[in-house]
C-alpha cells in the first residue's frame, strides 16, 4: 500500500497561492515516508524541523489572505492551525524516531491531519470566496 498523499484536482482550492504551498507541504510530509525507511535520524529530525517551518510560514500567509478578506472562520481557522503547530512541538523525536512504528504513527497523524485540514477546513475558505 502506498503510504504516501497522492495529490490530485480534489485537493485544490482554486486560490493559486495555496494550492502551490499546500503542494510543498504534501512533499515534505511524503518525504518523510522515504525517511522513515531510509533516511538517517539527522535527516529525520530535518524534515520534521522543515515541516514545522514551513507550515508556520503557510499558515502565516493563509490568514493573511483570510484577514484581507474578511473572511468570519479566520479565528476557528487560526486555532486549528496552532493545534497543529503545537501538536510538532510536543512530539517526542528522541523517542518516535527510535522506533519504526511510533514513527509510522507519527506519519499517519500528519498525513490525516493536512488532508482533512485541506478537504475540509481550507475549504470552506475557498468556497466562501467564491460564493
Ligand atoms: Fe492550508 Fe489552513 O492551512
Amino acid at each position: 500500500m502506498n503510504k504516501k498523499i497522492i495529490w490530485d484536482q480534489s485537493f485544490e482550492t482554486g486560490i493559486a497561492e495555496i494550492d502551490t504551498q499546500h503542494q510543498r507541504l504534501v512533499e515534505i510530509i511524503n518525504s518523510l515516508a522515504d525517511g522513515i525507511v531510509q533516511a538517517s535520524m539527522d535527516d529525520l529530525h530535518n524534515i520534521l524541523t522543515q515541516l514545522k517551518e514551513y507550515a508556520n510560514y503557510h499558515f502565516r500567509a493563509e490568514e493573511t489572505l483570510m484577514e484581507a478578506a474578511g473572511y468570519a472562520g479566520l479565528e476557528e481557522h487560526k486555532s486549528e492551525h496552532l493545534a497543529f503547530v503545537d501538536q510538532i512541538l510536543l512530539f517526542d523525536l528522541d523517542v518516535i524516531l527510535a522506533s519504526e512504528g511510533l514513527a509510522w504513527d507519527m506519519f499517519h497523524f500528519l498525513r490525516g491531519w493536512l488532508t482533512n485540514h485541506i478537504l475540509v477546513v481550507d475549504k470552506k475558505f475557498s468556497t466562501a470566496m467564491s460564493a
